[in-house]
């Protein structure tokens, strides 16, 4: 399915895709103040092995509102001492969009990629990968750092996560699950964790109340950044589902 969205994409000229076991930020409740992303760093084990680097390979972007676009550019030398194609580049959510400036980099030749993230929903501090791969199969990998600041003018009333090409991946793949399992695995575990532990999301792991659970996945928080999941409130899923992922998330054994 993700692949499917690779090639869609691929078609259209922009070239990403998606890795879900990665990136991550900080949850919004902890202080701001400095720039630690732990669930980011606990889950990243990336080991670069290509002979395209990264210079640097992480890259602070600075504040910018939710809901403005927010650009960076990474800069990528060839190492080696051949020429090297640049094949693929990905990011880790569909809401970054990469390109570089040059595919074919000679010997010591460099490049920018420059990468445009849509930040709508985001809070905190946000950090976000981008992967190329090389004609041997070799990937590298750097991290943009961005801080999301509180946009008071922005109209969340008009957007969703659901909506427009947002929905490739936080709407259309739980369509059809069945089991709370395959839920959550498609509609939460990117912002809540493969464990419930927190990721851009809060830790779900003290939710024990089916019935609670059931409203809020429905009714949200009252914000973009957990909306409603109710097919009435404009999201993906039906009564039955909601009633199995608060079930299952109710009596998981955390
Ligand atoms: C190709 C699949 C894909 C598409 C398309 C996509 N996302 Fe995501 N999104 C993910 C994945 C995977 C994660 C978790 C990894 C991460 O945070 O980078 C995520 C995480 C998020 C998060 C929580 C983490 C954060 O950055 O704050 C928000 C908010 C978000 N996406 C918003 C959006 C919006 C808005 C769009 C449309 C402009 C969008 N996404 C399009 C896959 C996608
Ligand atoms: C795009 C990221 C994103 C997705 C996807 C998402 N959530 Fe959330 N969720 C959040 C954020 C951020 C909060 C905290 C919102 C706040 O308090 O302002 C939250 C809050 C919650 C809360 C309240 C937690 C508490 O202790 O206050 C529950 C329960 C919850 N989400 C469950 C889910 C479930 C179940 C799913 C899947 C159907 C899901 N969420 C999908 C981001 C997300």
């Amino acid at each position: 399915m993700l692949e499917n969205v690779a090639v869609s994409m691929l078609k259209m000229g922009l070239l990403f895709a998606v890795i879900i076991a990665s990136s991550g930020l900080s949850a919004c409740k902890q202080p701001q103040a400095s720039l630690t992303v732990p669930h980011a760093a606990a889950s990243e084990k990336f080991v670069s092995d290509s002979v395209l680097v990264f210079e640097p390979d992480h890259v602070d972007i600075g504040e910018v509102k939710e809901g403005e676009d927010a650009t960076g550019f990474l800069r990528v030398r060839n190492a080696g001492d051949h020429m090297v194609n640049i094949v693929s580049v990905e990011t880790s959510c569909g809401c970054s969009v990469a390109e570089p400036e040059q595919r074919l980099l000679m010997p010591g030749g460099f490049t920018r990629i420059k990468v445009v993230i849509d930040t709508f929903a985001k809070q905190g501090d946000a950090k976000k990968w981008v992967q190329i791969t090389d004609g041997s199969g070799h990937r590298s990998r750097a991290w943009l750092v961005l801080h999301v600041q509180p946009n008071p003018h922005l109209d969340a009333s008009s957007r969703s996560i659901f909506q427009g090409k947002c929905a490739a991946c936080h709407y259309d793949p739980v369509q059809g699950k069945v089991a709370g399992a395959e839920i959550y695995k498609a509609a939460c575990a990117m912002c809540h964790g493969n464990h419930q532990e927190g990721v851009s999301g809060p830790s779900l792991q003290h939710h024990h109340n089916a019935d609670t659970l059931a409203s809020v996945i429905a009714n949200g928080v009252g914000s973009q950044h957990m909306p409603g999941f109710a097919k009435n409130k404009g999201g993906p899923l039906t009564t039955e589902q909601i009633d199995a992922l608060s079930q299952w998330l109710s009596k998981l054994d955390k």
